[in-house]
Parts: C-alpha cells; structure tokens; sequence
C-alpha cells in the first residue's frame, strides 16, 4: 500500500519525468493576493504567471500545495469532523502548464498517471466535462477510451472552475472514481448524496481572466491548472472511504486516542477527526508566521485552535493535549515540509500555553451553556445574546458555540448574535470618542466598522498586495485619487508600520494598475486602523483596486536597529542605574533614537559609557531576536518590562533579545513591544550614545544612534577632530597637548598686552596727557585709541596719583564706540564732581549720561571721534564749576 508521502513523492516524480519543474508549496498567507485570506488552491502561486503579469523560467510546473479553507469564502471550517472529507488544511497536488500543453495534454498526462501510476482500473474511473466542451468529451473518448456513458456534460458553476470573483477561470473536466453499487451515492451532477462517486481530480482549462467581477478577457496564451485533493486521492488509493482514515491522518487519530484513552473508531470518532485536522492548520499556519490573536488571520487560526481544544475536553482530558501530538506530527510530515521542524518548539509552547489558559474559561463557558440549553425545548434555538455572552466574556469563538449546539441538534439566533455584536460596537466607539484620547473623526470610524482592523503584515514582509478599502480626501471619503492630489488611504493589509509605540510610520510607495503614488507617512487611527498618506504621482488610485504596498526597506532597517537599540539601552540602564528606572518617553526613528527616563540625578559620565559597553556587547553577542504573543498577566509575570500607565489588551506581544545568561530564568531582556525590530542584535551594528540631558523634574532624556547613523555620527566626529588638528597644524593624538600650549601662550599674550597698554596710557606726558591749569585747578586730559573701557579706569588713577591734585579726564574708543572716564582727587570733590563733568563729556560723544561717584564717574557714547570735544567740554564745564 502506498503511503500519502509516497503518493505526493510519486506524483511530484511522475510530473517531473516530464519536464515539469517542482516547485514548492508557496505559504498558506498569500503574498501576491489581497483577496485571499489564505491559499487555497495550487494555482494561487501562479496567478499572475497565467495572466501574464510575472513571467518564470519554466513553463510546466508541479506542485503539493499546503492549503486552508477556513475563515474567507470557502470555509469548511463547520464541517470538519463530521464529514469523510472536509479539511481545514489539506495538500493540493497539481500539475501546470503555463501557455505550452492545453486540453489533450493534460487528459492525457492524467489518465496515464491514475491508471498506470496510481494503477487505479479503468473501468471504476468517469469524467465530467463542462456542458459544451465538445473538445474535452471527444478527447476523453479518443485519448482514455472513455465510454460515453461515462463521460458527463455538466454545466454551471461545477465545472466551470474561477479562483473567486476575479482572476483565471476556465471551463474544467473532473475525474470521479466509482466505489461500486453497493455504496450508496448518485453519480455526478445528481443530488443524490452519497460516497459512491468520490471526485478525485479537476483538471482546469484556464482560458480566461476576470480583472473585474463579471468581465471576462481571454488569457493571453491557454493554460493548464490542475487540482487533485492529495487526502482524497490517497484513501481512494489505500481502499478506504473516509479521508480519516488514510496513514497519515489515522496515525494522528490514534495517538489522540493514547492520549485520552477514547476509541478512534466509536462515538467520538467526530472529536479525534478534529483534533487530527486542526492540529495540521494549527501547525502549518504558524510554520508561515501566523499566530493566535483577536484579528483577521490570527482569529482564524484562534477558532480552530479553541474548537481543537473543545474536542480534546469534550473526550473527558482535563489538560492540555495538542501540544503532545506535534512531535507525530512532525515526524510524520516534516521530511516534506522542512518548516514544521523549524517551528516545532513554537508550535508546541503556544498550544500549550493557549490550551492551558482557555481552559479555565471554557469549562465555566460550557457550564453556562449547558444551564441555558437545559431551559430550552429539543430542537430549540440558543438566544443570541447567550452566544455573544459566551464571546465577549468567555472567549467563545461563534462558530465554537454552533459546534456545540449542532453537537445537541440545537440552533443557534444568528440574528439576535449579530445585533448583540453591533449594540456591543457602538458602545466601544462612543466609548472610544469620549475618551479624549485623541479626537478621531468620525470618518475613521465609519472606515474601522466598514473594513474592520487592518492587518498588519509588516513584520515579516517589506511588500504585500493589498485591497483599497478607503480613500480620504481633507476628511471626505472619495472614490478615488489623482496625480497631484494628497489622500490619506486604508487598505485591508499593509506592510507599513503605523506610528506608534515612539517608532515612526513606514515611508513607501503604492502602485495599482491605473496610478501610483508616494506614501510619506502611516498613522495609526481608532486603534487598528493603518492610515497611509499617499501623494498621488501617476494616474488615479482607486477604491476597490488591487495595489501593491512596498516599504522603504533601507529606512525600515534602520528604523529596527534603532528600535532594538533602545530595548538593549533601556536594559542596560535598569541595570546599571537601579531598578527605579521607567521610560518616560521614547522616539525611534531611521537616524537617531531619544530616551526619556525617571531618573532624579544627572547620569555621570562613567554610568553613559559602561551603559553604552553593555548595549555593545550585547550587540556584539549576535543573539537571535524573538518575538511572540501570550496573554498579558503571562508575559509580566515572566518578567516582561511593561510600561506604566500603558494599556494593553489581554494579548500582548513580548519581544526578547539579548540572549539569555547561564543561570538566568528569562533572556536579558524582556519588553511588551509591538514594534518591528532587528532579527539578531548584531544586525544592530554599533551603538552610541550622543547626548544626556535634564528634560524636567526627575527625568533624563538621552539620546543615541545605531547602525550606519553611528557610524556617520562616529566619522562626523573624527572629521571635526581632523579638521581641528589641521588648522593647529598638529596630528589628532597631540591635538589636546597643542592646544593647551596654545591656551597657555595666549593668556600669556593677554597679560602682556595689558601691561603694555597700561604702559602706553601712562607713559608721561609725552604719552599724550596734556596737562593745564583751569581757574587753579590742575587739569590733565588725555584722548586715546583703541582701549577697552575697563582699562580706562586704572589708566585715570595713575594720572590722578601724578597729578597730586586736580581733575583728570580720557577718552578712549574701542570697538566703534566712544568712552570716557573722569576723575577728581579727592581734596577737590567737595567743589568738582567728576559724574557732572562726565555727563557733560558723554552729550559731546553723542551719548546720555554716565554714572559713578564724585572723584571718578564713567560714562559712554556712540561717537568714537569726538574724544578731543568731549575733553573740551569738560574742560569749559570745570572752569565754570570753579569760578561759581
Ligand atoms: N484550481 C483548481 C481547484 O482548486 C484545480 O480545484
């Protein structure tokens, strides 16, 4: 019997024989279509290769692709457990043929593989084919021999095959393989339920493309995408009705069963066909960087996640069981899939960690249901109020509680849920508006309830496809943007970090296929609203559109290194300054990072470079960075640094880095943060601290720089010194000395200069004092150059001393002004006051009084050359104060 591993091998081999290139699975969150919320179907990777829009070098391909149908349009999410044939996750295995082979091909390559390969007789197998393709009927007459009456017309959406509202499409052809008469079942086309006819393959003959719902152009060359259930084919090829059944799926079943010692085969068989299954999404969702959360994808994979953990209790386990069943899952898997061995500690701790804390809640949430069941009649339908109840308060996701009450044959008043969930909406947004914690307008909010969160993608991807959900012109939704026009725009998911948390918004750029624009900036609004602001450059972006998001990559770096600069700062600082330490503030930004902390005294010098030693070594350490998202009251009591006053929601991402030391119980450092950051710290580079300054009563700001800004801040510095050293004509290492010397040579030359300009102003009267006798009195006056004003001073008690008795007088300039000093020895001042002569001088030099005591008075002036008239006024000003 073949294994499902060796079927997939044998397929993908088989293809590859002829000239097909294996090509592996994309990832289950499609990169390339906004419309998805997951892949599911073989030809998701391939989409703009059938349309021509992305070319690869080859042009026949095969594939095992991973899928989930969960959640979006197709969602079996409900019925799996209670079918043979309904998966969350499953592979799809698929042959392509981009432009090169089309119909006969493809039936041929097919009916050889099921027939000769898979050795399925031929006699069991019929073909479907679209109702008027007369082409695929006469090639599956002439190419397999196909009896007509085993060949169906069928028409409508069933063998018309369309990947959703829009892109390829084409009329397809089905293989059904016939269980014989003695299973009940109707054949194809017929309403007639029953497992009899198991559909085993849909080959599709893309011929079209729909770029807009309901338009349909032709594919610029016809093309081959197939589609072949690999669970499904592997029970038909190993004899067994119900997909649950093949090895893989059985052995998971099975060791659930060990596990909880309940049969895999009796009553709760349902319950061990949705652990199996859900453990599968589970793992390989998180293998591609979903985790559980409260939005989009991550509510997805929550309900699944919650509704395994229903079933694990529903089998009488009251602890957690999933995480046990990851290494079966792993070993059966993982030699495929090489990704599950990578996340296989990540898988198991968040199941365990998510399953030990729904616990609690979910046994209190059943006991609540059983009592309201208890009070309806058989058959009766759950008040809607009860299951938003079991929501918002317990954790229920809805389709939990359907599980449930479809479990006691019970409904559940979808419309009494939906109104108790939109009562509970508008109250969060009054709420919301009156909290005045920012005056959103309402415009947002009509956007948030419209388009719901957007999601955040940007932790992983620099790019991503997006869908335009609204476009905001000066606080008016519109239609669209054009080239010159500033609109802000949301779109269902971004890569482009929204301002928050002290880390800057994304810059980028955003193209659809009739515009293009600049993003200049991402705020976040009402929350977990991604708000771009887009200048329009080219053409006109529209809502509805397609778009591609790219992020400025290299700023984006820089914008980690600092952001993870600033939690090694922020450690390194509890750590040497003491635990009293909280941020206060904190700015990341692509050139520099600012940090705000409560700290009552200034950090000495010493504290910034042994802080700044430890954020290098840990940089150095090359550590890996992790993040991941606990519940809050987890995360703190492992030790997370969580900032006061912050509110968090129950969820919380913790980001670690920095490694963890021998005999530590948590890595080095630990902070609630939900912020994007380097992958290993030594993608950091170099740290530097620039600044350290008081910002206000107990708190200190510092600021720093990391990656290439450090190494600009460090060469900017070392230029300065050159440039410095230079101009000193002395090398960079004897710059201090050089300079000291020449510190030391010019007060050396002040001094001298002072004694000589002291020498000059009184250097007798060939000096320039001109003395003479005014009404008795001994009157020396002097006009000199350039002296400072409080040189003159000094220079007038000298002249004073001399003089014995008499009045004195300078004038002097310096720096275009004029200055004056009189003075008058103090045997005289009782008929001579020197301020009244200097007032008087001073109106000569342009100026306004002048102060100072009786024997010596100061005064200025705007006129530098009117010293001589100045001294002439005094002197008519003495003779007058004498002779009165
Ligand atoms: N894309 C086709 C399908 O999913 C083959 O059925």
């Amino acid at each position: 019997m073949l294994t499902t591993n060796e079927i997939r091998r044998q397929f993908l081999d088989y293809f590859h024989r002829h000239d097909h290139e294996i090509v592996s699975s994309s990832p289950l969150v499609p990169r390339n279509d906004p419309t998805l919320l997951f892949t599911n179907a073989g030809m998701v990777q391939f989409k703009n290769v059938f349309t021509g829009h992305e070319h690869v070098p080859y042009n026949r391909a095969v594939t095992s692709q991973k899928c989930v149908r969960a959640g979006g349009k197709h969602n079996d999410l409900e019925n799996v457990g209670y079918t043979a044939r309904h998966h969350t996750f499953f592979e799809m295995l698929g042959n392509f043929s981009f432009g090169d082979y089309f119909k006969e091909r493809a039936i041929e390559l097919a009916w050889k593989l099921v027939t000769e390969e898979f050795g399925l007789p031929r006699e069991r197998l019929l073909a479907t084919v679209y109702v008027d393709d007369d082409d695929a009927y006469n090639l599956w007459r002439k190419v397999a021999g196909l009896p007509e009456d085993r060949i169906l017309r069928i028409s409508g959406s069933d063998n018309f095959w369309a990947m959703g509202d829009t892109g390829p499409c084409g009329p397809c052809s089905e293989i059904f393989y016939d269980h014989g008469p003695e299973v009940p079942g109707g054949p194809p086309g017929s309403d007639d339920e029953g497992d009899r006819f198991i559909e085993i393959w849909n080959l599709v003959f893309m011929q079209y493309d729909q770029p807009e719902p309901g338009q349909k152009v032709e594919l610029p060359r016809p093309s081959i995408d197939t589609g072949m259930g690999l669970e499904r084919i592997a029970a038909v090829l190993q004899g067994k009705h119900d997909n649950y059944d093949i090895d893989l799926l059985r052995g998971l079943m099975e060791a659930s069963a060990d596990l909880s010692g309940v049969s895999p085969d009796g009553e709760y068989r349902p319950s061990h066909k949705v652990i199996a299954d859900h453990l599968r999404a589970t793992a390989f969702l998180m293998a591609d960087g979903v985790m559980p959360s409260n939005e989009g994808r991550g509510y997805v994979l929550r309900r699944i996640m919650r509704r395994a953990m229903r079933h694990v209790h529903k089998l009488g386990v009251r602890e957690p069981m999933m995480h046990k069943l990851v290494p079966q899952l792993v070993s059966a898997m993982g030699d495929h899939f090489t990704e599950l061995r990578r996340v296989e500690a990540l898988v198991t701790e968040t199941l365990k960690m998510e399953e030990g804390r729904f616990q609690g809640t979910l046994e209190r949430g059943l006991k609540m249901l059983s009592d309201e069941t208890a009070k309806l009649p058989d058959g009766g339908t759950l008040p809607g109020e009860v299951a938003f109840k079991l929501y918002d308060t317990y954790g229920f996701p809805v389709d939990l509680t359907r599980d449930i009450l479809r479990g006691e044959g019970m409904a559940l008043d979808e419309q009494g849920f939906h109104e108790a969930m939109e009562r509970q909406r508008a109250a969060a947004r009054k709420a919301w508006a009156g909290s005045g914690e920012a005056a959103w307008d309402t415009v947002w909010f009509d956007v948030r309830d419209e388009a719901g969160a957007t999601e955040f993608l940007g932790y992983e991807h620099d790019t991503a496809s997006a869908h335009i959900e609204a476009i905001v012109r000066k606080g008016e939704r519109v239609g669209s943007a054009t080239a010159g026009e500033t609109v802000e725009l949301v779109t269902n998911q971004t890569p482009f970090y929204g301002e928050s948390g002290g880390q800057v918004g994304d810059t980028g750029t955003i193209e659809t296929p009739t515009g293009r624009g600049r993003v200049t900036d991402t705020q976040k609004k009402v929350g977990d609203l991604h708000v771009h602001t887009v200048v329009v450059e080219q053409g006109t972006l529209a809502r509805g559109e397609s778009a591609e998001l790219a992020i400025d990559g290299e700023r984006r770096s820089r914008i980690r290194a600092h952001h993870s600069a600033t939690h090694l700062l922020h450690e390194a600082l509890r750590r040497q300054l003491g635990a009293h330490i909280a941020q206060k503030g904190s700015l990341v930004a692509p050139d520099r990072l600012r940090f705000d902390i409560s700290q009552p005294t200034p950090i000495s010098r010493d504290d910034l470079m042994a802080v700044e030693g430890v954020v290098n070594a840990r940089i150095r350490a090359n550590t890996d960075v992790a993040a991941k998202v606990m519940p809050k009251d987890d995360a703190i009591e492992a030790g997370a640094v969580a900032l006061f006053g912050e509110k968090y929601g129950e969820e919380v991402r913790v980001v670690s880095m920095g490694g963890q030391d021998p005999g530590a119980n948590a890595p080095w450092s630990m902070e609630l943060c939900g912020g994007t950051h380097v992958q290993r710290t030594g993608d950091i580079g170099f740290f530097k601290i620039t600044h350290e300054e008081g910002l206000a009563a107990g708190v200190r700001r510092i600021e720093a720089v990391a990656h290439q800004p450090a190494e600009q801040y460090v060469r900017e510095q070392e230029n300065t010194v050159r440039e410095a050293a230079a101009a000193l004509r002395a090398t960079p290492d004897g710059l201090v000395e050089r300079l000291n010397q020449l510190l030391d040579e010019r007060k050396r030359l002040e001094r001298d200069l002072a004694e000589t300009r002291k020498k000059l102003a009184t250097a007798g009267s060939g000096g320039g004092v001109e003395t003479r006798d005014v009404g008795g009195v001994p009157f020396a006056s002097r006009v000199v150059g350039e002296v400072p004003p409080k040189d003159l001073k000094p220079m007038a008690d000298e002249m004073k001393k001399k003089l014995g008795t008499g009045v004195v007088a300078i004038a002097g300039s310096w720096e275009g002004k004029a200055s004056l000093v009189v003075g008058v020895t103090s045997d005289l001042t009782n008929t001579v006051d020197a301020v009244q002569l200097v007032r008087v001088g001073s109106q000569a030099l342009g100026g306004k009084g002048g102060g100072g005591r009786p024997d010596m008075a100061q005064a200025g002036g705007p006129n530098p050359d009117a010293g001589e008239d100045a001294v002439s006024a005094i002197a008519s000003a003495l003779s007058e104060a004498v002779a009165a």
